[in-house]
């Protein structure tokens, strides 16, 4: 229990870094806070109008979810794994270091999901892309993501908890309950729009 707990821990730390934030502040493009729908994940960070920036952004919100996720099957196996993926995910989105204010959790799930199961990670990111670049909403992407990782568990064989999934899901769709609103009121931005 205690080599659980630690898991947990360390997971939810790693998963609590804001690399959007830092980057921002670091690369000099403000405080996210100000900017756009003010939120600390990539999307946002394009927002600043710095494509190298936001990819940056995604690939270390992405990458602390697969640390994650990594270290926890090397530690203990493919329990702890889906532990401390949750506990990464749970620290991005409720980080003591923001006040628990954190993000919408979209790519550090896709980076959960790509290292508990690599096959039904790829579909979740062309689920993304489709939902993204049909709609050209970026929330639209994450939805539809999320929404798609419990199908495609199924059809390619269940290579993670199921539970686990629907959780994950859960917590995406409860962060992006302002999107959801402004999607059905017509007014979410649409990507490369400022605000
Ligand atoms: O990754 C979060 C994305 O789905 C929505 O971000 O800034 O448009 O609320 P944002």
């Amino acid at each position: 229990l205690p080599a659980l707990a630690l898991l947990g821990v360390i997971g939810y730390l790693l998963g609590s870094i804001p690399f959007g934030m830092v980057l921002a502040k670091v690369m000099g493009l403000g405080n996210l806070r100000d900017i756009g729908s003010g939120n600390i994940g990539a999307t946002n960070v394009l927002r600043t109008g710095n494509k190298l920036a936001a990819a940056l952004t995604l690939v270390l919100d992405g990458g602390k979810g697969v640390v994650a996720v990594l270290a926890a099957r090397a530690a203990g196996g493919e329990d702890l794994a889906q532990i401390a993926g949750l506990m990464a995910m749970i620290g991005h989105c409720y980080p003591v270091w923001l006040r628990f204010a954190g993000g919408k959790g979209v790519a550090t799930f896709l980076g959960i999901v790509l290292a508990l199961a690599f096959p039904v990670g790829v579909g979740c990111c062309l689920a993304w892309l489709a939902g993204a670049f049909a709609t050209r909403i970026s929330s639209m992407g994450a939805l539809v993501a999320s929404v798609a990782a419990v199908p495609l568990a199924f059809l390619l064989g269940f290579p993670v908890a199921v539970s686990l999934l629907i959780l994950l899901g859960a917590l995406i769709f409860w962060r992006h309950r302002g999107n959801i609103a402004r999607i059905r009121t017509g007014t979410e931005p649409k990507i490369g729009q400022k605000k």
